[in-house]
């Protein structure tokens, strides 16, 4: 049966640790500081003493310390070898940091394979928590079944390092341009008169064409087919001039509604004005 260690024992480490242990692993646990190692030894956790111990003691160790800069500290610092090992690291950080930890991992004979949890540590364990991976596929077949365990929607999506930060920034996108689509949004109807309690009261309504942005998305950009558009792309770039003449008549900051407008007429004036609106991802790409 697989080994298991998990390396810091945070808030999601122990998390992480915990429902190892209830799914019935042999799992080592190491904190830099000892006593939260306790709670998960009464739950069954062998505790080491030393970050070396519990990889030593493992072929499948998990990290999840502050963030890969700290895992890189951590991996430089072990005396045991990791030959025929693979070391997942759970934790948050930057693409730079990510390709280091790759990097020494590889120099040091180990296996690497990074996640990105999409939960609170309250989630872990449940079917529909995903944890998104990286790493290669044989890594992959090997242990995929234990981060499933972690998470019943986890997947692997790649090999590259970079894939799980562009991953993170492309989704983080989606909902910051939803957020700040509000902001935008309530700062012309407040320029109109318009009570913020009414323009939030309306946002549900709006809300449900998300839906049907989404279906149209899934439908057109994997298929690159942007033909037979219900709402063509010139008639978007007409209704934004139109709301981007409202934004600056009423003397509302207008930058958000620029940037769509710049690029939905510049792909009309380039021949895109009969395609769908999603047809901009292939536009842009060609840039
Ligand atoms: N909590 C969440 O909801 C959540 C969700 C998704 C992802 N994450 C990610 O999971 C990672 C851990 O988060 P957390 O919430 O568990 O944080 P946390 O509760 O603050 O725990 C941090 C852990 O890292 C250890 N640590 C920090 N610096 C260290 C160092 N230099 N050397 C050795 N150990 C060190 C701490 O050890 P000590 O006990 O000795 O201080 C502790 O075990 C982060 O990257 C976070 O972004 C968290």
């Amino acid at each position: 049966m697989t080994k298991l260690a998990v390396l810091d024992l945070g808030s999601m480490g122990s998390a992480l640790a915990r429902c190892l242990l209830e799914a019935g692993y042999d799992v080592h646990v190491w904190n830099r500081t000892p006593g939260k190692s306790e709670a998960l030894a009464n739950a069954g956790a062998k505790v080491c003493t030393s970050a070396d111990e519990a990889v030593g003691a493992s072929n499948f160790a998990i990290v999840c310390i502050k963030s890969h800069k700290e895992t890189v500290a951590l991996v430089e610092e072990l005396s045991t070898s990791l030959g025929g090992k693979t070391i997942c690291d759970m934790s948050t950080g930057e693409t730079s940091d990510a390709d280091a930890l790759v990097s020494i991992l590889g120099e040091r004979g180990a296996e690497y394979m990074l996640g990105m949890i999409n939960a609170y540590p309250s989630g872990v364990g449940k079917e529909d928590t995903t944890i998104l991976t990286v790493g290669n596929a044989g890594t992959w077949e090997r242990y995929g079944d234990i981060i499933r365990v972690l998470g019943g929607k986890s997947a692997n999506v790649g090999e590259r390092p970079s894939a799980l930060a562009a991953l993170f920034a492309g989704l983080f996108t989606v909902r910051q341009g939803f957020m700040f689509g509000m902001i935008f949004g309530a700062l012309v109807c407040q320029k109109a008169g318009i009570s913020l309690q009414v323009f939030s009261d309306q946002l549900p309504a709006t809300l449900k064409l998300v839906n049907d942005y989404h279906n149209l998305f899934a439908r057109t950009v994997p298929a690159e087919d942007y033909d037979n558009a219900e709402a063509s792309m010139k008639v978007y770039a007409m209704a934004q001039e139109d709301a981007l003449k409202t934004f600056e008549s009423l003397d509302a900051p207008a930058e958000f509604m620029q940037l769509m407008y710049k690029r939905t007429k510049a792909a009309w004036d380039e021949g895109f004005g009969d395609k769908q609106l999603t047809a901009l991802v292939q536009h842009m790409a060609d840039q």
